[in-house]
């Protein structure tokens, strides 16, 4: 294995990361053949394969799981380093990578675009998922941070409010129960439901809203973001509840109304979140500190 360069390692790295030699020979701007004998020599290193082809589909070995696992934490060593370098000569230079639930997207890019102006060295990536899917990325340990509605309670993280996340009641406009006052839970639940799809922290709120009432969500669909959702909403397939932070513009505007229902809003925060024991790198922290200041 010493015998290996560290370039094998960026190569083997950029194929596990896109299953695909081709790809990876394109972003490293290296020759497909290049790519293939660089695995080769690596894999003769190593002494067993890391990928196996099954028909045209490419996977990683549990040699090349490892490998994979080894090699991210070569590489988010190496680039700590490079920006504890960076920071010894004054700069804020490296790479920022942030996983947000979707319903985040309404204003952690914002934020973000203002941080990298003010640290134009920053090379952020955002990545966008719903509930379940950051966890399984926060348990494997593959971004600098996370920003969820609700830290996860069976996992080790730190984690930090920020924002307030106010959950309400969306209806149509024309909808009969737009204009009453002091709605109950029992009467909303009558309304066809537009729900979040499985896996989604909205949903999993909704769902515990109506459990502790002991009542039955109605559910007339399922839908796969807060946009189809608002979608349905304004179409009149039936109410939901949303982050206030869905509905960036004008409820009415976007012929939306909030309703309202009994013990609404429902009162939660934003929260910035790490595994606990993660080393976070100087970027991190500062875009931290830039998340608390923002709170103001
Ligand atoms: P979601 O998460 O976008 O997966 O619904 C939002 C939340 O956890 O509050």
């Amino acid at each position: 294995m010493r015998r290996s360069t560290f370039r094998q390692l960026q190569i083997f790295e950029a194929i596990a990361r896109h299953m695909s030699f081709t790809r990876a020979a394109e972003e490293l701007f290296l020759t497909q053949p290049t790519v293939s004998m660089q695995m080769k020599k690596l894999t003769d290193h190593i002494g067993t394969p890391q990928f196996e082809r099954i028909g045209s589909q490419l996977y990683l070995t549990d040699a090349g799981k490892e490998l994979l696992h080894t090699c991210t934490e070569i590489f988010s060593e190496l680039d700590r380093y490079e920006m504890m370098v960076a920071d010894l000569q004054g700069l804020k230079k490296g790479k920022l990578r942030i996983t947000i639930v979707t319903t985040a997207k309404y204003f952690v890019p914002s934020l973000l675009g203002t941080f990298c102006k003010r640290f134009p060295g920053v090379e952020a990536s955002l990545n966008v998922t719903n509930r379940e899917q950051a966890l399984i990325r926060l348990e494997e340990n593959l971004d600098d941070l996370y920003v969820l509605g609700q830290p996860p309670e069976d996992l080790h993280v730190e984690s930090q409010p920020f924002l307030d996340n106010p959950l309400v009641a969306l209806a149509p406009v024309d909808h009969p129960l737009a204009d009453e006052k002091n709605i109950t839970l029992e009467r909303f639940s009558e309304e066809p439901f537009l729900v979040r799809e499985a896996g989604s922290g909205t949903r999993k709120v909704v769902k515990r809203l109506f459990d502790e009432h002991g009542l039955e969500l109605n559910v007339r669909m399922e839908l796969g973001s807060n946009e189809a959702i608002k979608q349905a909403v304004i179409g009149g397939l039936g109410v939901s509840i949303l982050s206030r932070h869905a509905l960036h513009h004008e409820p009415r505007a976007t012929k939306i109304c909030i309703l309202d229902v009994q013990g609404f809003p429902i009162l939660r925060q934003w929260y910035v979140v790490y595994p606990v024991g993660r080393q976070l790198t100087i970027i991190a922290r500062t875009f931290l500190e830039f998340l608390h200041q923002s709170e103001h």
